[in-house]
């Protein structure tokens, strides 16, 4: 007997496991009517009187150890809660759950290529850094000719020929040279200019271009196209305006405006397809002709939306992205 109450008190005393099962256990096997402990006080009736003397202190003693073990563990789990904690490495910075909102202006891009690909569109992409043949002379720029001060370049000093696109047309090229009409593609992407940063204007920004080129578009296919576009975007009522206007790669050219609120806004440039920019593309311009068109996406995101500053959309300020949360 003397072994067996030896025994129980190390297992007693080097018990830790705090978990609800763990002390469950503790509970059945060290403190219940079914515990070890009990079965030694049965036993204990069977003794001699001297045994009895012998005995008494001890088995008491870790009678009491088990009760206030059992306490013990039960603080220790209200502490550290459950026992896979105790493994939890609490010197780790805190997970950041918070769930973010989509870009006001991956919102609006979603929206206009949506309303393209209902309509037959598919998407087309191409590069950022690009040869001045694509941004310029292929689009019927002509060299050193003032027409390329429309849009102030960043060009690349130590390869004046190379320059970050200052539109998406340069794609219209890309796809030209590469495949063969009928094409029909909204191409969305990023553009720079070299302009002071403020409100208004900014060194960056995003467009959607156009461009649809088979035999036999006309200048009605260009306004039914883009005055769907508008009702699409800014509901049913909404009423536009062409205005003639110059692009080195359309012609005619025009650009379309909205009716908002008391006056009209400029949204989006565009014309039919130069013969010559098809010509450059080895496309042949008495067999098809087509039409294109490029919209700032930061223009419609801020009329849609109320926004009066450009730079809002490149700050990463929470307290602007949040004001997105829900919307798709
Ligand atoms: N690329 C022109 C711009 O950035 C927009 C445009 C695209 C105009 C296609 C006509 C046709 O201003």
């Amino acid at each position: 007997m003397e072994k067996e109450i030896r025994n129980i008190e190390k297992e007693i005393k080097s018990y830790s496991d705090s978990s609800t099962s763990g002390i469950e256990k503790f509970r059945i096997n060290f403190v219940s009517k079914k515990s070890v402990i009990n079965k030694i006080f049965e036993d204990f009736k069977n003794l001699s009187v001297e045994d009895k003397k012998k005995f008494g202190g001890p088995i008491n003693h870790i009678k009491t150890l088990a009760k206030k073990k059992l306490i013990e563990l039960s603080s220790i789990k209200e502490q550290v809660g459950e026992k896979k904690d105790l493994d939890f490495d609490y010197s780790l910075p805190p997970q950041d759950d918070t769930l973010g909102s989509r870009h006001p202006l991956r919102i609006v891009r979603n929206k206009i290529i949506k309303i393209f690909r209902d309509i037959g569109f598919s998407i087309e992409d191409g590069p950022e850094i690009e040869k001045d043949w694509y941004n310029f002379t292929a689009l019927n720029f002509p060299e050193n000719h003032p027409a390329r001060e429309m849009q102030d370049t960043f060009f690349i000093s130590k390869n004046p020929d190379v320059v970050l696109r200052t539109h998406t047309s340069n794609v219209q090229i890309r796809l030209m040279e590469k495949e063969k009409p009928p094409l029909r593609v909204v191409i969305p992407g990023r553009v720079y200019r070299n302009e002071t940063v403020s409100a208004k204007s900014h060194c960056f920004f995003h467009q959607v271009e156009g461009l649809y080129v088979d035999k036999g578009v006309s200048f009605k296919d260009l306004k039914d196209t883009l005055y769907y576009f508008a009702r699409e975007m800014f509901g049913d009522k909404t009423k536009v305006r062409f205005r003639p206007s110059y692009f080195p790669f359309t012609e005619p050219s025009a650009e379309m405006d909205i009716k908002w609120k008391d006056g009209w806004l400029e949204i989006l440039g565009s014309g039919l397809v130069d013969p010559n920019v098809l010509e450059n593309c080895n496309i042949d311009s008495k067999e098809y002709s087509g039409f294109a068109f490029g919209m700032g996406i930061e223009r419609i995101a801020m009329l849609k939306y109320g926004i009066n500053d450009l730079r809002l959309f490149s700050e990463n300020d929470k307290r602007f992205l949040e004001q997105f949360k829900g919307i798709n």
